[in-house]
């Protein structure tokens, strides 16, 4: 099979890590792609975004599958003109994919659909939030309604900043805060089918005691050893299978991965946000776990064969990933620097994510910019095998957080 990855990060090098494993797989692509993908994989040169650019290399390579990684060439429509170029992809289309790139149809289609979720307002003017504000009181919740990059959401104590937030964004939703904590859920669907995989979670905030300001993720671990007994059914049973079925009601069948950020309240799961891609850094515990060869799995949510798969099996044990970042990541990364230490371990790896091959050498290309996935029989030692390695990387001015999985 050949498959061509799009996408330039972490979750990417997982995904493409993970399709190299697979003995189905014959050639590996992937576009952009960074320095370490480059190990692994053809990298070819062309704008993720870019529709027509990536239907015509994935025609030219001969692909068997397409597998779109990051949120904004789905919302593009990248996945549409793969799939109308006769190749299979793994990716919902533009429409569906506004499930992610849109917070307001994703609270329509939840409210629709029954699924259990914070009650919103979506708002566009001043007066209108400040209603919402005052209706759901403190903490406040101001989400941007279209793709921000992560930087969409404020969750603020402060009317003022809270209000301040609302006027920057041309429409906002509002909502009530959820208490509780966080689980990522990711699902896998063909347009009906839909199956869960491991659930795991994720470190948002920057800094260690979830301090500082919300990031795309600094770290991850999955299995969770305390989550509730049949919380994936459940999940399943009330969230995801509701969400899939609303959707091909619509006429948007859902094919890819639904990504479920939920929080565990005192009154049961609900959703925080849905995504339409994968989870970056979960991805790479997630994957690390999978046993079951990826791009069968792909290759049957993008052909609408799901429901002919063998149930997914998973590796004992635990997956724990350390999200190293660039200094004054994630105001302003600074850009440039070289790596070292990057040489696995017995029991760690190093997936990268922003960065690039200059002269020989490893540099660093962005905020987030490389992962540590560390495993082990247990979660400590999955946690302690992933800080060995994170202590041997070398990048000027790096900062990680030293509580993941803790
Ligand atoms: P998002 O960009 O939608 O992932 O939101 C970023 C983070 O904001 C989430 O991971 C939560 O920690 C927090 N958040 C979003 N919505 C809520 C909510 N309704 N209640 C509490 N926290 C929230
Ligand atoms: N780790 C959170 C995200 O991928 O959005």
């Amino acid at each position: 099979m050949r498959v061509l990855v799009i996408g330039s990060g972490g979750r990417e090098h997982a995904l493409c890590r993970s399709l190299k494993l697979d003995p189905q797989v014959s050639e590996l692509h992937c576009a952009p792609g960074n320095a370490g993908i480059a190990e692994i994989a053809t990298l070819h040169d062309v704008v993720p975004t870019d529709p027509r650019q990536v239907a015509e290399l994935a025609g030219r390579l001969g692909a068997d599958l397409v597998v779109v990684g990051p949120e904004a060439p789905l919302v593009a429509g990248v996945a549409d003109a793969v799939r109308a170029g006769g190749i299979p992809c793994f990716g919902p289309g533009r429409q569906a994919a506004m499930l992610e790139g849109s917070k307001a149809f994703a609270k329509d289609i939840m409210n629709a659909a029954g699924v259990p979720t914070a009650r919103s307002r979506t708002c566009t003017t001043r007066e209108e939030a400040r209603r919402a504000l005052e209706e759901f009181g403190a903490p406040y919740v101001v989400k941007d309604d279209g793709l921000a990059a992560g930087k969409g959401v404020v969750v603020t104590g402060d009317l003022d900043t809270a209000l301040e937030h609302a006027e920057a964004c041309e429409r906002v939703v509002i909502e009530e805060f959820l208490d509780g904590p966080e689980v990522s859920l990711f699902a896998l669907c063909d347009g009906s089918t839909a199956v869960a995989l491991q659930p795991a979670q994720d470190f948002k905030r920057a800094y260690d005691g979830d301090e500082g300001p919300n990031t795309g993720g600094m770290g991850a671990y999955t299995p969770l050893p305390w989550a509730p007994d049949g919380l994936s059914e459940q999940v399943m049973r009330e969230v995801v299978h509701p969400t899939v079925d609303e959707l091909a009601r619509r006429g948007l069948p859902y094919n890819g991965v639904l990504y479920v950020g939920l929080a565990l309240t005192s009154k049961g799961p609900k959703v925080i946000e849905f995504n339409a891609r994968f989870g970056d850094p979960e991805t790479q515990v997630v994957l690390d776990r999978l046993e079951t060869p990826l791009a069968g799995v792909l290759m049957a949510c993008a052909t609408g064969a799901l429901a002919h798969q063998p149930p997914l099996t998973y590796r004992e044990g635990s997956a724990v990933a350390v999200v190293v970042a660039a200094e004054n990541y994630p105001a302003d990364p600074v850009k440039g620097d070289v790596i070292t230490g990057l040489e696995p371990t017995e029991h760690a790896y190093v997936l990268h994510a922003g960065t690039a091959a200059k002269e020989g050498r490893t540099v660093s290309a962005g905020g987030r910019v490389l992962a540590v996935v560390g495993t082990g029989p247990d979660q400590e030692s999955a946690r302690n095998n992933a800080y060995e390695l994170v202590g041997r990387v070398r990048l000027r001015g790096s900062h990680h957080r030293t509580d993941i999985a803790r």
